[in-house]
């Protein structure tokens, strides 16, 4: 672990993280640093996908979408169809009550609201064990920012009847969850992932479970469903592992398979190839067979014309698994291996497969069931067997806001940032002060256009001033670009605006707390608590 846990907002060096790049570019470390070089990086070092290339299935894009502040996201389609058919789907977002809630936070409050205004179960959650073992910050400390978080989520217009609210600490299913889930993570993966190494407190490490229990808890609560985490990227690292940890949780992997035996994915996609074009080899097109197959590649590896569209070790591979299968016939046929089942659910899978089927020790084969129907008989029969069935949960990624002072936005330097509870006039002053992306004189602005794409000021107009309305979103950046604007007149304008929005909010937020009082969220957990601070670790 690099990050030292006495300063919250240190930089990370990088090299020692899971997914870090060499170059020191992008290093997605859920306790360095809120800053990203490079969003491009994260697309092709780390498999983020691109909001973009999705954001026409999603219904009434947020604004946080559709000016791009929203820029990727992990599976997130699954979600966006579900919530298009009116399906059902869960949202679930976590805080670290370190310090005020800021501006920044306000992008993930949203995006909450958002998903629970479109038909989602929506949960937000205080992560009070992260925050006192990774932070080390005292019971008394969690409970004070706990509630601030709340406040202003439900004063933004989370509705808190709807939805669901809870600490990590006073959650026993949670808990219980976080448990099962270890037995699925090795310590291993949290020195790749996460950089834990020998000086990692156990504490820190029940956190990361814990985290990972709370991006399943809603299919815990409520069944499987597509879930949307939305998140900072520099939490991609447990979006993956929770991803990876629904799957291993599972009781049957369900896969394509041409004969008994098994195949990569690449593999596979050759023996698909080699079956489609049975007719040109087999002696009896209706069975062909394995060591025909297998010939056929042979042939066709030879001959630049067909290409079977795969690197030559895994057609080598292929062709010697397709030899071995001897007479087997090839036939296309869904495989459910058993991962985790019980006996009992094994036996009540192989009852409930219909039509014909071949069992083997450890995994069953349906001749005639599609994929889609296959995935849900392995779910139902995990669901009636005391499995979670585990759908894997989703993520969007938002970009992180650009500090006031032109670094990055940190919560231990107030004049970067401006909290939700900020006085309207320190929020009006900030932005007053704020850098911009202005030239040095008026007469220069007026000939080259101010850069707004590197200005704080215009990030506050789109990601927060503008709210919904993008025809001004747009004519901010066009007057200014276009050198109409400058930049005392547009700041006295933002700052206006701050003020009201602040001033405003903070009016919600006291309307707020007698709501908050009727929740059953445990606000003074302190009371309760004893302990020692935990140390830093080494
Ligand atoms: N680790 C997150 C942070 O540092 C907080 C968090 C805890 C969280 N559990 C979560 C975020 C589940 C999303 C989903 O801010
Ligand atoms: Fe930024 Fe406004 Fe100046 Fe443009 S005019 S650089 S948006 S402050």
């Amino acid at each position: 672990m690099t990050s030292d846990d006495s300063a919250p907002d240190g930089g990370t060096t990088g090299e020692e993280q899971g997914g870090a790049s060499d170059d020191g570019g992008v290093a997605l470390d859920p306790w360095g640093s809120a800053t990203v070089g490079d969003y491009r990086n994260l697309f092709e070092e780390f498999g983020i996908e691109e909001f973009d290339e999705i954001i026409d299935r999603v219904p009434d894009p947020h604004y946080l979408m559709r000016r791009g502040v929203i820029f990727g996201h992990r599976g997130y389609d699954a979600v966006a169809d579900a919530m298009r058919k009116g399906d059902e789907v869960a949202a679930l977002s976590g805080f670290m009550p370190t310090g005020d809630p800021h501006i920044g936070h306000k992008l993930v409050f949203d995006e909450l609201i958002y998903h629970q205004e479109h038909g989602a179960d929506t949960y937000g959650l205080i992560a009070d064990l992260e925050a006192h073992s990774a932070r080390g910050m005292t019971w008394a400390e969690i409970d004070e920012h706990a509630r601030d978080y709340l406040l202003s989520l439900i004063a933004l217009g989370f509705d808190a009847e709807a939805g669901t609210l809870y600490r990590q600490s006073t959650n026993r299913e949670l808990q219980d969850l976080a448990f099962e889930l270890g037995a699925k993570a090795r310590f291993a993966e949290f020195e790749g992932i996460y950089g834990f190494d020998g000086g990692t407190s156990v504490s820190h490490m029940q956190s990361v479970v814990t985290q990972m229990a709370d991006i399943l808890y809603p299919q815990l609560v409520d069944g499987p469903k597509p879930t949307v985490i939305p998140v900072g990227p520099d939490q991609d690292p447990h979006v993956r592992f929770s991803r990876d940890i629904a799957a291993r949780m599972r009781y049957f992997r369900v896969t394509e398979a041409f004969a008994s035996f098994e195949l990569t994915d690449a593999q596979r996609r050759v023996v698909a190839v080699a079956y489609d074009d049975r007719e040109a080899y087999a002696a009896d097109p209706e069975t062909p067979r394995c060591e025909e197959a297998a010939e056929y590649l042979r042939n066709a590896r030879g001959d630049d014309a067909s290409d079977v569209g795969a690197a030559d070790e895994v057609v080598d591979a292929t062709i010697g698994k397709l030899a071995n299968g001897g007479k087997e016939p090839l036939r296309p046929r869904l495989r459910f291996l058993d991962r985790n089942a019980t006996d009992g659910a094994f036996e009540a899978l192989i009852d409930a497969v219909p039509g014909e089927k071949r069992v083997f020790e450890a995994h069953v084969d349906a001749f005639e069931m599609d994929r889609a129907a296959a995935e849900e008989l392995a779910r139902e029969v995990e669901l009636d067997h005391d499995g979670y069935g585990f759908v894997a949960p989703s993520s969007i990624y938002h970009r992180f806001m650009t500090g006031l002072t032109g670094g990055k936005m940190s919560s231990s330097d107030p004049a970067s940032h401006i909290s939700l509870l900020d006085d309207p006039e320190d929020g009006y002053d900030k932005v007053k002060a704020a850098t911009t992306g202005g030239r040095e004189t008026a007469e220069k602005q007026r000939e080259l256009g101010g850069r707004a794409d590197e200005c704080p000021v215009y990030e506050l107009y789109a990601y927060l001033l503008a709210g919904d309305d993008d025809e001004f979103a747009e004519a901010v950046y066009e007057e200014c670009v276009g050198g109409e604007r400058l930049c005392g007149d547009c700041k006295e304008q933002a700052a206006g605006l701050m003020r009201e929005f602040l001033a405003e909010h903070q009016e919600k937020r006291e309307e707020a707390e007698e709501l908050l009082a009727d929740l059953d969220v445990d606000l003074d957990v302190d009371a309760s608590r004893r302990g020692v601070a935990p140390s830093a670790e080494e």
